[in-house]
């Protein structure tokens, strides 16, 4: 059974094959070469592949191919996610519509996604199509989540439960993808796969609240993403709708000058920055990413008879304390 650090490199080297082909010199593939050259941290690859080798017994190895399926797929939605959020860094360096155009960024994703598919199932022919149907209802859900996402910046409120049921779809849902296909490919029973998916969906909660936490607080060189793009998108993260909820009314109005009328991004920051501080949303933040992650380590506390499990709790247990 191989560590997770073990795999990461085994990843890296089979993603690189990938990234090398000759054919990707090609104009549509550049980009996909270029995005997944900028690193990343392989959250999902990695959790399919100990999924994998952990309810198969045999070699990660062969799940390598699946595994790579899962990162494009991510880059993919990255790349969309990226025109969605005007976002003009990723992974520290430019985004893929900004250092091309939008029309490049729309078809590199398009065609990426359409040789994840294929990656996922290559390896794996006797379970093509219980791969698919789970790779397709993960997919379906990212972009429900996505639309969501969307919608919630433009409209005036959201309530917690929206917003954890579409970081649920947009997010957890192919972390959870991740784990339930390591388990399909490893030809796991149903119950198996389910659980599986459960646990990684919990995962996929705690993650996304972080992520939120993350674009606000982390470090721009670290976390390699332009900090407080949600703020200026008007996201509404977990931050946003408990200062809304917990602001009084002149917080309130001052929180609405801000999003709806400031066009300096310096002061709309700033001002934002300052409500959070105030209301105690950064600690409270902190201590609901907590109470998300101890429910999935509680959830996986029923697959830890499985060989290779207390590899998978490591690596949860290192994700909870990442500051990018
Ligand atoms: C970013 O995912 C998108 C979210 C779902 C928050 P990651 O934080 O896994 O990004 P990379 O792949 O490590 O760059
Ligand atoms: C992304 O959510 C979820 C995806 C499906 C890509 P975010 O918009 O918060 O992700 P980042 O912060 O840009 O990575
Ligand atoms: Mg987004
Ligand atoms: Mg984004
Ligand atoms: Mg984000």
């Amino acid at each position: 059974m191989e560590s997770p650090a073990a795999l990461k490199a085994l990843f890296e080297t089979r993603l690189a094959e990938i990234r090398e082909q000759d054919d990707w010199s090609r104009s549509l593939y550049r980009p996909m070469a270029y995005i997944l050259n900028l690193g990343g941290k392989r959250v999902r690859p990695l959790l399919l592949l100990l999924s994998y080798q952990s309810l198969s017994g045999k070699s990660a190895k062969t799940a390598l191919n699946a595994a790579a399926g899962v990162e494009l797929f991510h880059n993919f939605t990255l790349i969309h996610d990226d025109i969605m959020d005007r976002a003009p860094v990723r992974r520290g360096k430019a985004t893929v519509h900004e250092k091309w155009n939008e029309d490049t960024a729309i078809l590199a994703g398009d065609a990426m996604f359409s040789i994840a598919v294929d990656l996922m199932v290559r390896d794996f022919p006797e379970f093509a199509a219980p791969l698919i149907r789970e790779f397709m209802r993960v997919s379906v859900g990212v972009c429900e989540g996505q639309m969501e996402d969307m919608d919630m910046a433009n409209a005036p409120g959201a309530s917690i439960n929206e917003y954890i049921e579409m970081i649920r779809k947009k997010t957890a849902m192919l972390i959870g993808g991740s784990m339930s296909l390591g388990a399909i490919a490893a030809g796991s029973d149903q119950e198996t796969v389910a659980a599986m998916y459960e646990y990684g969906e919990a995962i996929g909660i705690g993650f996304q609240l972080q992520d939120d936490f993350l674009d606000v607080y982390a470090k721009e060189e670290k976390f390699g993403k332009q900090v407080a793009g949600d703020i200026l998108e008007n996201k509404k993260t977990f931050l946003l709708i408990r200062a809304m909820e917990k602001a009084d009314a002149s917080q309130s109005e001052r929180l609405k000058s801000l999003l709806f009328e400031e066009e300096d991004p310096g002061l709309k920051i700033a001002g934002v920055m300052a409500i959070y501080e105030e209301l105690g949303i950064p600690k409270e933040t902190r201590s609901h990413i907590d109470a998300y992650f101890s429910k999935a380590e509680r959830m996986g506390a029923v697959l830890a008879q499985h060989p290779g499990f207390a590899q998978i709790d490591a690596f949860l247990k290192a994700l909870m304390q990442r500051d990018y």
